[in-house]
């Protein structure tokens, strides 16, 4: 499969995929859309040796500066709904994805490129990365779900100022708010981040499953996330995994997962 303005390793069975536009600060024009859709919604389901993923932005000034401005500069109100649909269909197979997936912002993270940063699981910054949602500038609003996840992380009062005044924050405010995880040195993001999805795959891959669907149910509309849990729980307890992993206890031993 190509994937067009994507850079892919895998390493110890972490993907690390590089938005590989630079000149345009990785920019998400729809060809690179197209990749993640492609990327996340068939090749990372049907790969099973890939335990986690790593999103970053090619160069050392942005992680992705936003939707593509130039490309739909001229788009009328019908295609940019669609253009908006397809960003929130792609974002939400990586906010569902089976393995985690860590966000290792490298610069801007802006429009688009935060919205991106925000569908991950969770976020490592550099400390020059720089957040924002800056569409009201434009006359816009964010299209990829940013209204939305903005709130989930830092509160509305917040995330309504950061909306609404388009200002940038630097990533000791962004880990203030809990916009993100960590803030590493520059250069260190994408190896913090593959070192943490590291200890991450040496638990059990149906639990660490069933955590990413849980959680996620939490903000899913018309799923009791309790209920979820209850039920996730139950299937947990039924896998061979959860009888290891209890064994592996016991024998004061290392489980050795098989993710059934
Ligand atoms: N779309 C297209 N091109 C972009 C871009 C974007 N979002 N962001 C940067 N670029 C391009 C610039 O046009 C420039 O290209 P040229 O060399 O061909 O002129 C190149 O990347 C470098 O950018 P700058 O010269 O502007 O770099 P800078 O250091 O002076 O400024 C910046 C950096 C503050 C990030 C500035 O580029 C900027 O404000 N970018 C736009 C940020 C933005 O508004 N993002 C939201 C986009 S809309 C969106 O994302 C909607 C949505 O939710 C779906």
């Amino acid at each position: 499969m190509i994937f067009e303005h994507l850079r892919l390793d895998l390493q110890e069975g972490i993907l690390i995929v590089t938005l590989d536009r630079e000149s345009a600060l990785n920019a998400i024009n729809m060809a690179t859309m197209d990749s993640l859709h492609r990327l996340f919604g068939q090749y990372i389901p049907d790969h099973d040796e890939i335990t986690g993923v790593v999103l970053t932005g090619a160069g050392p000034k942005a992680f992705a500066a936003g939707a593509d401005i130039k490309e739909f500069a001229e788009f009328s109100a019908q295609e940019g709904k669609h253009l908006s649909a397809k960003g929130h269909e792609t974002y939400f197979l990586i906010e569902k994805s089976r393995v985690p997936v860590i966000a290792a912002v490298n610069g801007y993270a802006l429009g688009g490129g935060c919205e991106l940063a925000m569908a991950c699981h969770m976020r490592i910054a550099g400390e020059h990365a720089k957040f924002g949602q800056p569409e009201v500038n434009l006359g816009l609003i964010p299209g990829y779900g940013g209204t939305q996840r903005l709130i989930q992380y830092i509160g509305k009062g917040k995330a309504l100022e950061l909306l609404l005044t388009a200002d940038l924050i630097n990533a000791e405010e962004a880990l203030r708010l809990g916009l993100v995880n960590h803030v590493v040195p520059s250069g260190q993001e994408v190896e913090t981040s593959r070192k943490l999805l590291l200890r991450i795959s040496e638990k059990g891959p149906v639990a660490v499953r069933k955590v990413i669907e849980a959680v996620n149910a939490y903000f899913t509309e018309a799923t009791d996330g309790f209920h979820f849990e209850v039920e996730s729980f139950g299937y947990a307890c039924g896998t061979q995994d959860f009888r290891e992993g209890a064994s592996a206890f016991v024998e004061k031993r290392k489980p050795q997962f098989t993710g059934h």
